[in-house]
């Protein structure tokens, strides 16, 4: 079973050759400005995941699974991980940007939104601004989960 954990200095490496594995960015991985947690499993890095912070607002990154550990639940776990996180830091909403993965991302809660909700939110997160750069947001596909706790009926 994978242990999830907050990533010491070697375990940078190798979360960010799992992500290049998948083509996906680490520019900023595990800077102090984010929230950061890997996952391991008999002594491997077989996952990581992320948060970057603005106003009410957080934006996962990085999230990624080891191929053959897929499907059991450890992407979910560490979304969650990352979720309660974003909520003790009192972020109301969670953002996504990702072309790769909607399905995962509609199945875990997100709602589709546009881009431009993604950058007016969090206009100064790392990977935000990479992204603008890069003039990849207006291709992307953004998803937002609303971290507020169910309300109770009156
Ligand atoms: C996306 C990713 C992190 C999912 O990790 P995982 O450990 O396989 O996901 P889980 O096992 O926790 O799956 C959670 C749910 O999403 C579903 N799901 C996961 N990947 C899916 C996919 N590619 N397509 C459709 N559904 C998917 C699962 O069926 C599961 O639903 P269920 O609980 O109803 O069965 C993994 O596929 C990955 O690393 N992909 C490459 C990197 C990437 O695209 N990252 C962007 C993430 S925003």
């Amino acid at each position: 079973m994978a242990v999830i954990r907050k990533p010491g200095t070697l375990d940078l490496a190798q979360w960010k050759a799992l992500l290049a594995s998948e083509k996906m960015r680490t520019e900023e991985l595990g800077a102090g400005s984010g929230f950061w947690l890997v996952a391991h499993e008999s002594g491997q890095l077989v996952g990581g995941a992320g948060l970057e912070f603005g106003g009410d607002s957080a934006l996962l990154r990085s999230l990624v699974v080891a191929v053959p550990l897929r499907g059991r639940g450890l992407g979910q776990a560490l979304l969650d991980a990352l979720a309660e996180e974003a909520g003790r830091r009192g972020a109301v909403w969670l953002y996504a940007l990702s072309s790769e993965a909607p399905k995962f991302l509609l199945a875990s809660g997100f709602r589709e939104t546009t881009p431009d909700e993604v950058e007016a939110a969090l206009p100064e997160a790392p990977l935000v601004a990479l992204y603008r750069r890069l003039k990849w947001l207006p291709t992307e596909r953004a998803f937002r989960r609303d971290l507020a706790p169910a309300s109770s009926a009156a």
